[in-house]
C-alpha cells in the first residue's frame, strides 16, 4: 500500500542524529485538511532561471520577498524558520506513519523524494510571490549540473543580503564543486579544475543514462508503507546530498546545510532544490514524461502541508500529482547546455 501522510496534530519530538539531541521542529496545531488543487490554467507562467543570470530586478524582488518572510511572526505557517520547520519535522522523526506506531515518517532516501520536495518548494515560491503581490514571481535555481553554475552563486554571497547565512563552510565561498566532495577534500586547485568539471559531467551523464529505464536507480527505491528506509539513495539524491555537505560546515552538527533538521534555513537550500527538480524535470522529459513507477504504491502516495493561505489549515497531495510542473504553472527557462545532452 502507498505512503499515507500523517495528521499534522500528531507532531511529536524529533531527533537529530548529528547532535544525537531530540528536537522539537513542531508544535502540534489543530487543523482541518483539504486535498490539493492545482492553481488555474489562466494564472501566469512562473519562468525559473538560473541564479547566476538573474537580473537586478529580479533579484530585488527576491530579496524583497525573502525580508518579507523572514519578518512574518514567529507562529505564522509562512514564516521562513516555520517552513524550514516542516522540513525538519518530515525528515527528523516527528511522525508516525498513519496505523504504524514508531515508523517513522521520512521524506529522504526512497522514490519519494523528488515528489514531496517538488511540492515543497513549490508552495515557498507561491508564498513569496504572494508576500510581494508579484503572481509571476519565480526563485532562482542554483544550476550546479552547469559548469558556469558550479560555483555557490554570487546571490547567496553578500553578507548584508538577506540572502546570506553565515552557518556554512566559507572555505568553499569561490572554490570549485566537486561531486565527489567528502568532508576535509581540499579544494581543486585551478590546474586541477578542468578535470574536476569534467568529472561532474560524466557523473551526470552517467547517473542519467544507466538509469533511463530503470527509474528506481535516478528516483530511489521503493518504499510502501508500513516501511522504513534504508540508507540507499538514488543517484538524483546522492548528488543532492554531496552538494548539502558541500555548502554546510565539515564539522559537526553540520549546521545549516548539511544537516536535514536545519538544510532549509539556509535560502540556498531552495535554489538547490529549484535544481534538483529541474533535473528531475529534465529526466521526465528524456523518458518523454512517462511516470517512473507504474503503481499505485507510488501514485497514491500522499504529503501534507501547512496551507500557506489559511492557517490551521493542511493541504494533501498525492504524488500523481506532481508529475507535471505546467500544471503547477512553473517552468524552467529555455533548455540549458547541461541538459542539451541529456535531451538528444
Ligand atoms: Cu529534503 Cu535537500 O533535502
Amino acid at each position: 500500500a502507498p505512503i499515507q501522510a500523517p495528521d499534522l496534530t500528531t507532531c511529536h519530538e524529533a531527533y537529530d542524529d548529528s547532535l544525537k539531541e531530540k528536537v522539537v521542529c513542531c508544535k502540534p496545531v489543530v487543523v482541518t485538511t483539504i486535498d490539493f488543487k492545482f492553481p488555474d490554467p489562466s494564472e501566469p507562467l512562473r519562468v525559473r532561471r538560473p541564479a547566476k543570470d538573474m537580473s537586478q530586478k529580479d533579484l530585488a524582488k527576491f530579496i524583497e520577498a525573502i525580508a518579507k518572510m523572514k519578518a512574518l511572526p514567529e507562529d505564522d505557517p509562512r514564516n521562513f524558520i516555520q517552513q524550514a520547520q516542516v522540513h525538519c519535522s518530515f525528515c527528523q522523526d516527528a511522525y508516525d506513519q498513519p496505523g504504524f506506531p514508531n515508523i517513522p515518517v521520512q521524506v529522504h532516501g526512497s522514490w519519494i523524494f523528488p515528489a514531496w520536495h517538488r511540492f515543497y518548494v513549490y508552495f515557498w515560491e507561491k508564498i513569496l510571490g504572494n508576500l510581494i503581490g508579484d503572481p509571476t514571481f519565480a526563485i532562482p535555481y542554483w544550476n550546479w549540473s552547469d559548469p558556469e553554475g558550479m560555483y555557490l552563486p554570487e546571490i547567496y554571497l553578500d553578507e548584508k543580503s538577506p540572502l546570506y547565512n553565515g552557518k556554512r563552510n566559507k572555505w568553499h565561498y569561490d572554490a570549485l564543486l566537486d561531486f565527489k566532495y567528502s568532508f576535509g577534500d581540499a579544494n581543486p586547485t585551478s590546474s586541477e579544475a578542468d578535470d574536476v568539471i569534467l568529472a561532474n559531467l560524466r557523473l551526470l551523464n552517467n547517473d542519467f543514462t544507466e538509469s533511463k529505464n530503470t527509474p528506481k536507480l535516478f528516483m530511489g527505491r521503493v518504499l510502501r508503507a508500513g516501511e522504513e528506509v534504508v540508507e540507499e539513495y538514488g543517484y538524483l539524491e546522492t548528488v543532492h546530498n554531496t552538494i548539502h555537505q558541500w555548502v554546510g560546515p565539515s564539522t559537526s552538527p553540520y549546521w545549516d546545510m548539511g544537516n536535514l533538521h536545519t538544510a532549509a534555513r539556509d535560502t540556498v537550500f531552495w535554489g538547490h532544490h529549484a535544481n534538483v527538480d529541474r533535473l528531475w524535470n529534465t529526466y521526465q522529459l528524456t523518458r518523454n514524461m512517462k511516470p517512473e513507477f507504474d503503481t499505485t504504491d507510488w501514485l497514491d502516495a500522499t504529503f501534507v502541508f501547512p496551507d500557506p493561505d489559511v492557517k490551521g489549515q493542511a493541504i494533501k497531495c498525492k504524488v500523481r500529482d506532481s508529475l507535471d510542473p505546467s500544471k503547477f504553472r512553473y517552468t524552467y527557462e529555455s533548455v540549458q547546455p547541461d541538459e542539451q545532452q541529456f535531451l538528444q
